[in-house]
């Protein structure tokens, strides 16, 4: 694979290192957040509708398959210092959005303990497995898939706003929304480099 045009470029790692130590700069002055002190968690809306709660139920399943997000990738990336600190940091991140999500399903009431025990049991019986066999195919994927994610949290924010309101809810929103928009960028700038 040395010198396929899929393996990963060696040439390329000073700039995608630095492409991730401008990330994790940027992150750690601006984008850092307190799951128990950035939410008014006291602010959630029971008249809220329900439907906005099957929605908040879905992303929170596709955040929880995490486990194989970061298991899978990171064997595929492993020559990339850039890429491997990316993902240990993007881990971080993420395992947050799963938390912010089922934690606001509890404690808004929309679902019970025991309805999210059954819901991860439900997910941890499935697995995901990448959709794609190169570290370049994934990066591509990456990037687009995180914007998706950005425009779905953007939108879900808007909805809940339009269906009754609920400050905790759309404070978690507008946070994860952000995180979202910098993963996208962070993979934008890598397939650039590869451009
Ligand atoms: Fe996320
Ligand atoms: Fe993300």
């Amino acid at each position: 694979m040395a010198n396929s045009p899929f393996a990963i470029a060696a040439e390329l790692e000073p700039a995608m290192w630095r492409l991730y130590r401008d990330f994790f700069d940027q992150a750690e002055k601006k984008r850092r957040w307190s799951l128990r002190d950035d939410i008014p968690w006291d602010q959630c809306n029971p008249q809220l509708d329900p439907a906005i709660g099957d929605v908040v139920e879905s992303f929170c399943g596709v955040e929880l398959y995490l486990p194989d997000y970061t298991s899978k990738i990171l064997p595929v990336v492993r020559p990339s210092k850039g890429r491997t600190w990316f993902y240990a940091n993007w881990g971080y991140e993420e395992s947050k959005h799963s938390l912010a999500l089922g934690d606001w399903l509890l404690k808004s009431g929309m679902r019970s303990d025991e309805q999210m025990a059954d819901l991860e049991e439900k997910i941890f019986q499935w697995e995901w497995n990448l959709p794609h066999d190169s570290h370049l195919g994934m990066l591509v994927y990456a990037m687009v898939q995180e914007v998706a994610t950005w425009l779905n949290y953007r939108n879900l924010r808007l909805k809940a706003e339009e269906r009754g309101g609920d400050p905790a809810l759309e404070k978690l929103l507008t946070l994860i929304a952000v995180d979202e928009r910098a993963h996208h960028s962070f993979f934008r700038e890598c397939v650039e480099l590869y451009l």
